[in-house]
C-alpha cells in the first residue's frame, strides 16, 4: 500500500459525512487536516505517515477537550483518586463572590464569638472511626477516642482552626501564655511560637495545594482610581461545597 492511497482513506474517515460530499464538489480547495495530511504524506516525511497522523491528531484533541471540560469545570475528580472514608467534595452550587464580612473582622465580640468556633472545631469537626474503617482505608493511628474508634482531622477544618490560631495571636497574644508570661505548654511543645511556625507553613500548603487560579481584577478607590487588588467582588468557579463537607463532618464526629 502506497503512502498515498493510505493518505486519501485516512482524510476521508476524518471528515464528516456532510463534508466528505462538499468535499467532492470542492476537491481542488484542499484545507486544514486534510492539507495536512497531504503535506506529510506527499512528502514521506513518516513511513507510515496515517496511523502516526491519526494518533497526533487523536493525542491533540483528546487534550484540547480535557482542557475545555476542565476549565468549563465539567472535569473536578482529583488526579489521584485515593480511597478515603471522606467522600470527594464535588462544585459549589454556583460561583463564590469574595466579600467583606465585618462580622470576621477587627477585635469585636462578633468577631471573636466567630473565629472561636473554629479555633475549637477539634471538639466538633473531628471525626470518629471504626477500627474496621481505619484498617479498610489504610490510615495510621488517630487520637485516642474510646476503646472501638479513633479521631481523626479533616483538612479543611484543621486549616480554619490555624487561621484563627494566628487571629488569636494577633488579637490576644496573652492567651497563648500561661500565667506566669510563658508560652502555652501544649504537650510539652511550646505553644506561641511553635503554633504559628506550624500554622504558618500548614496554610502555605494548603493554599498552595488548592492553588486557585481565579483572575482578580483592580479596586478602583473614590477618586476613580485604580489602587492595588483587593479580591472583594470577584466570582470564583473553582470552589467547593464547603456546607457539604460540613455535614459529613457534623454527622461523623461521633460512631
Ligand atoms: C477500654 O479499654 C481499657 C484499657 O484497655 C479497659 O480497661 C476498659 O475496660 C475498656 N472499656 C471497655 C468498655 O471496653
Ligand atoms: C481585643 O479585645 C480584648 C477584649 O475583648 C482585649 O483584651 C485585647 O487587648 C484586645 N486586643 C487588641 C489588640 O486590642
Amino acid at each position: 500500500m502506497s503512502s498515498k492511497i493510505s493518505c486519501e482513506s485516512s482524510r476521508d474517515s476524518l471528515l464528516p459525512i456532510e463534508e466528505r460530499e462538499i468535499e467532492t464538489t470542492h476537491a481542488r480547495k484542499p484545507k486544514g487536516l486534510r492539507r495536512a495530511c497531504e503535506l506529510i504524506c506527499e512528502r514521506r516525511f513518516l513511513t507510515n505517515g496515517i496511523s502516526i497522523l491519526h494518533q497526533i491528531i487523536f493525542i491533540i484533541v483528546f487534550i484540547l477537550a480535557v482542557n475545555v471540560a476542565y476549565h468549563r469545570g465539567l472535569i473536578s475528580q482529583p488526579v489521584a483518586s485515593v480511597k478515603s472514608f471522606v467522600p470527594y467534595i464535588g462544585p459549589a452550587a454556583g460561583p463564590v463572590i469574595f466579600t467583606d464580612s465585618p462580622d470576621w473582622s477587627g477585635n469585636t465580640s462578633q468577631a471573636a464569638e466567630n473565629w472561636n468556633k473554629w479555633l475549637v472545631n477539634f471538639e466538633t469537626h473531628t471525626i470518629a472511626l471504626s477500627e474496621d474503617s481505619i484498617a479498610k482505608f489504610g490510615y495510621e493511628p488517630g487520637l485516642y477516642d474510646t476503646n472501638h474508634s479513633e479521631r481523626f482531622g479533616i483538612s479543611m477544618f484543621h486549616q480554619l482552626h490555624c487561621l484563627a490560631t494566628i487571629r488569636e495571636f494577633a488579637y490576644l497574644p496573652d492567651a497563648m501564655r500561661m500565667p506566669d508570661g510563658k508560652p502555652l505548654d501544649h504537650d510539652g511543645v511550646s505553644f506561641s511560637g511553635f503554633h504559628m511556625d506550624h500554622c504558618y507553613n500548614y496554610l502555605r500548603q494548603a493554599i498552595e495545594c488548592y492553588a486557585d487560579s481565579t483572575v482578580e481584577w483592580a479596586k478602583i478607590n473614590e477618586q476613580g482610581q485604580r489602587r492595588g487588588i483587593q479580591g472583594w467582588g470577584i466570582p470564583h468557579y473553582q470552589c467547593r461545597d464547603r456546607d457539604a463537607l460540613e455535614a459529613f463532618a457534623l454527622a461523623h464526629h461521633n460512631l
